[in-house]
């Protein structure tokens, strides 16, 4: 593994030097928070050794190297799923490489079923904790120990001070916003009835298939973590009907610039 990250960083590094403070992975239908991005350079995951293609309708496959009001971040354009057929360690394998360029933070998005009453289509939740329920772990196997523990503390998988942050941006703006549970599946199916109803029952508020591998990485390899969902459907009592992925893309196309100001604004303030 450390051999392949360094193969990826030899290569990005004969096209940048950029040391982004702040990488962001954009959910599906999320993707024009790149319109606010000040570009230096962009890097085909296809021209990168060792990274995984994406294959999902709404995910670009690029990482796009620039700075928002004068901070360097990178823009992870694209991600990867396990319901592709990547491992875990697939799916992460970015995340090691950009935090080895430099990166201290990583801010998600994603699209996510609501299964909390109170929520409505299109609202944001800010991630404050998540039930992983993919049945696999990046970090199970080998532990590199240069790349972080064997056994990791979760006790703060979302940074508080930066839920924080994002909590006071979204009130200025009078932005809409709830704190929830994220709980993650391995998809593709979305839930049937049943199990909207079993995830409600165990804490969780929202429902999706990406963003815990990607921070479990970010929390084992001493990152600081931020993540939002917003709300493209709903999963509760009255208000089941069918979903497609079509849809998804569009309520997370229409909600995304709530997300795109909160984050530009996070930036601007770090
Ligand atoms: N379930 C799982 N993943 C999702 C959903 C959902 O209802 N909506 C968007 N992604």
């Amino acid at each position: 593994m450390l051999e392949r990250i360094q193969k990826s960083i030899d290569f990005i590094r004969t096209i940048t030097k950029s040391t982004p403070k702040i990488c962001i992975i954009l959910g599906s239908g999320l993707s024009s928070l790149k319109d606010y991005i000040s570009i230096d350079e962009i890097i085909r995951y296809s021209e990168i050794p060792y990274f995984p293609i994406s294959t999902v309708k709404g995910h670009k496959g690029e990482l796009v190297f620039g700075n928002i009001s004068g901070t360097e971040v990178v823009l992870m354009n694209g991600r990867f799923h396990y319901y592709e057929g990547y491992s875990m360690q697939e799916i992460t394998f970015p995340i090691r490489v950009v935090k080895q360029l430099g990166a201290e933070y990583l801010f998600l998005s994603n699209a996510a079923g609501g299964m909390n009453s109170a929520y409505s289509i299109g609202d944001i939740m800010f991630i404050e904790d998540h039930i992983n329920l993919m049945g696999d772990n990046p970090l199970i196997g080998h532990n590199i120990d240069e790349l972080g523990p064997r056994f990791v503390d979760m006790l703060e998988p979302y940074d508080r001070e930066l839920i924080k942050d994002a909590i006071n941006i979204a009130q200025e703006k009078s932005i809409k916003y709830h704190k929830g549970v994220y709980v993650a599946v391995p998809g593709p199916c979305f839930e049937t009835p049943a199990e909207y109803r079993y995830l409600a029952k165990m804490g969780a508020d929202a429902v999706g298939m990406s963003t815990v591998p990607e921070n479990i990485v970010a929390i084992h390899s001493g990152m600081k973590c931020f993540a939002t969902s917003i709300i493209t459907d709903l999963g509760f009592e009255g208000h089941f009907h069918p979903i497609s992925h079509k849809e998804v893309l569009q309520v997370a196309n229409k909600s995304a610039n709530k997300i795109n100001e909160i984050i530009i604004e996070m930036i601007k303030k770090m």
